[in-house]
C-alpha cells in the first residue's frame, strides 16, 4: 500500500482536525466495532465492552495514540509500529479481516464528527492509510 504525497497530506490534515479529540475517536471506533461486528468482541473476553466503559475508553486511547504515532511517522509506519506488529501478529493473533472492520468504523466516526473534512479524495487517502496500518500489524504472522 503506497501512499502518495497527496495521500500523506490528506491524512495529516484529518489528524490535525481531530487534534486533542483522538481519544474520543478511538473509543467511539471501538464501541462501533463491537456493536456492528460482534465477532470482534471475542478478542476481549477480559474487558467490560459496554460503550463508555473505562476499558473501552482506555483501549480507545491506546489505539488512537498508535494511529497518531503512525501519522507522525507516515514514511516509516512499519518502523513506528514494529512492537505493536509483534504483539498483534505473534501474541494476540488477531485475524487480519478484523483490521478492515476497525478501519471502517474509524472512517465512519470521522465522517460523523467531521463531515466536511471527508471529501472523496480524503476518504480514499484515509482508507489507504488505515489499510497500510493494518498491513503492518498483520505482517509478522508465521
Ligand atoms: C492491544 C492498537 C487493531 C485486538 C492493542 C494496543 C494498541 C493497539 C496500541 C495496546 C498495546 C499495549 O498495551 O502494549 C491497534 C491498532 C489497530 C488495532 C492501531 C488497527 C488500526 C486491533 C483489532 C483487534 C485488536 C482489529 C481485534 C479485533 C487487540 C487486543 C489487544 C490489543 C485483544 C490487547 C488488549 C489488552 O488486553 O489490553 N492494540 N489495534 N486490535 N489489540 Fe489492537
Amino acid at each position: 500500500m503506497v501512499l502518495s504525497a497527496a495521500d500523506k497530506t490528506n491524512v495529516k490534515g484529518v489528524f490535525a482536525k481531530i487534534g486533542g479529540q483522538a481519544e474520543e475517536y478511538g473509543a467511539e471506533t471501538l464501541a462501533r466495532m463491537f456493536a456492528t461486528y460482534p465477532q470482534t468482541k471475542t478478542y476481549f473476553p477480559h474487558f467490560d465492552l459496554s460503550p463508555g466503559s473505562a476499558q473501552v475508553k482506555g483501549h480507545g486511547k491506546k489505539v488512537a495514540a498508535a494511529l497518531v504515532e503512525a501519522v507522525n511517522n507516515i514514511d516509516d509506519i512499519a518502523g513506528a509500529l514494529s512492537k505493536l506488529s509483534d504483539l498483534h501478529a505473534q501474541k494476540l493473533r488477531v485475524d487480519p479481516v478484523n483490521f478492515k472492520l476497525l478501519g471502517q468504523c474509524f472512517l465512519v466516526v470521522v465522517a460523523i464528527r467531521n463531515p466536511s473534512v471527508l471529501t472523496p479524495e480524503v476518504h480514499a487517502s484515509l482508507d489507504k492509510f488505515l489499510c497500510a496500518v493494518g498491513t503492518v500489524l498483520t505482517a509478522k504472522y508465521r
